[in-house]
C-alpha cells in the first residue's frame, strides 16, 4: 500500500498494461506424423520464428481446439504475429488438415497459414521455377517421370499453369490419368497427357522430343540410364529430384546446378535444393506479413519466382 492506501499493482498496472509491448511471432507447426519434422522446425527458426509450438499426430479431429488457441488469443490487428504451418509426411493427411484448419477460421478471427508435408510443394515450385529460368515453359513439351507422387503431380500442376504440353507417366495407365483428371480438377485447360512405362527403355522411348524432363520418382528410382539424355531428341533441360543413389537420371550428378553438358542444362536434387529451402524460408517469413494468407501449391510458387528473380 502506498500513503494514498492505493496498491502498487492498482497505481501502475494499468499503465504497464498500456505500454506497447512487441508481440514476438509465433508458428503453431501441426504435423500429421507423430514427431513432428526436425527439418521443418530448424527451417522455421533459421527463417526466424520468434517461438515454435511443435505438435504431432494432429488430424482433423483433434486440430480445432488447437486453432481456437491461435486465433483467440491476439486481438485481430494482432493475429498477423501468428501462423500455422502443417507438414507431415502423408501428403493427403496435411491436405486434409489444412482444409479443417481453413474451415476453424471465420471473419478476421484467423492466421496465416502454410501447406508442405514432406515438403512438396517447395520442391515442385522449386523445381519448375529453376527450369523457367532456362526454358520458355509455355507451349513447351515437358514430361514428368514419377508423377503420380506429391511432388511430380505439383510440378505437372505447376508446368500445365504456365500453358506447358505435359506428359505424366505412372507405371500405371489408371494412375497417370488419374493424374491428369486430378490437374484438370484444378486447371479446367491444363494440357496434359497420361502415358505408362516400366522399363528404362519405355521412359527414354517416352521422353522423345521432349524439352523438358521432370524426374519425379521415389528415392533410388532410375528410370534413364546411362547415355539416354544424349539419345533422347528435342530435350534441352532435364531435373531430378531423387536425391538418393541410383539416380533417377543417370546423367545427373545429385549436386548439378545447370550444369550444361553436350547443350543440356542439367539439375540434380541439391542442386534444386538450394533454391527449395531459400523458398520454404521466405514462404516461412512471408506468413507473418498479414493474418490472412494462405500458401498452398501456386502462392509458394509466386515466391518461388521472386526468390529465383523471375518476373511472373
Ligand atoms: N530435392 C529436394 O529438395 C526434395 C524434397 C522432397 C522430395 N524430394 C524427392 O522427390 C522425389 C519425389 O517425391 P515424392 O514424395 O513425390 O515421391 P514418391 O511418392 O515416393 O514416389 C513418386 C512416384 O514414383 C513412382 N515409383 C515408385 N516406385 C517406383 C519404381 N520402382 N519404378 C518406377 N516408378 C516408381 C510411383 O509412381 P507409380 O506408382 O504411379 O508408377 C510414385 O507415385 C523423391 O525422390 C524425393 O526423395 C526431393
Amino acid at each position: 500500500m502506498n500513503l494514498k492506501g492505493v496498491s502498487f499493482a492498482d497505481q501502475f498496472l494499468p499503465a504497464l498494461l498500456c505500454l506497447e509491448i512487441p508481440l514476438k511471432t509465433i508458428l503453431a507447426q501441426f504435423d500429421t506424423d507423430p514427431l513432428p519434422s526436425t527439418f521443418d522446425q530448424v527451417a522455421a527458426i533459421d527463417a526466424g520464428v520468434e517461438q515454435l509450438f511443435s505438435y504431432g499426430s494432429v488430424s482433423p479431429d483433434n486440430v480445432t481446439g488447437l486453432v481456437h488457441g491461435m486465433i483467440f488469443t491476439r486481438g485481430p490487428a494482432d493475429l498477423k504475429n501468428s501462423a500455422i504451418f502443417v507438414g507431415g509426411s502423408d501428403v493427403a493427411a496435411g491436405e486434409a488438415l489444412f482444409r479443417k484448419v481453413s474451415k476453424t477460421f471465420f471473419g478476421p478471427m484467423r492466421v496465416s497459414i502454410m501447406l508442405d508435408s514432406n515438403g512438396c510443394n517447395t520442391t515442385a515450385a522449386a523445381a519448375i521455377a529453376s527450369a523457367r529460368r532456362h526454358l520458355k515453359l509455355a507451349g513447351c513439351r515437358a514430361i514428368v517421370l514419377g508423377s503420380t507422387g506429391p511432388v511430380g503431380i505439383r510440378a505437372a500442376e505447376l508446368l500445365a499453369l504456365e500453358n506447358a504440353q505435359v506428359t505424366l507417366v505412372s507405371r500405371t495407365i489408371d494412375r497417370a490419368e488419374a493424374a491428369c483428371r486430378d490437374v484438370r480438377t484444378k486447371l479446367e485447360h491444363a494440357q496434359v497427357t497420361a502415358a505408362n512405362a516400366s522399363l528404362p527403355s519405355e521412359f527414354e522411348a517416352l521422353c522423345q522430343d521432349s524439352a523438358l524432363i521432370i524426374a519425379a520418382g521415389a528415392a533410388g528410382v532410375c528410370f534413364l540410364e546411362s547415355g539416354a539424355l544424349q539419345r533422347i531428341q528435342g530435350v534441352k533441360l532435364a531435373v531430378d529430384l531423387n536425391a538418393v543413389p541410383p539416380a533417377g537420371i543417370a546423367d545427373i550428378s545429385v549436386m548439378d546446378k545447370a550444369v550444361v553438358e553436350a547443350g543440356i542444362v542439367r539439375y540434380g536434387a541439391v542442386g534444386v535444393g538450394g533454391l527449395k529451402m531459400k523458398v520454404h524460408k521466405k514462404a516461412i517469413t512471408s506468413l507473418f506479413e498479414s493474418s490472412d494468407r494462405v500458401l498452398d501449391l501456386r502462392a509458394v510458387y509466386e515466391l518461388a519466382l521472386q526468390v529465383a528473380g523471375i518476373g511472373t
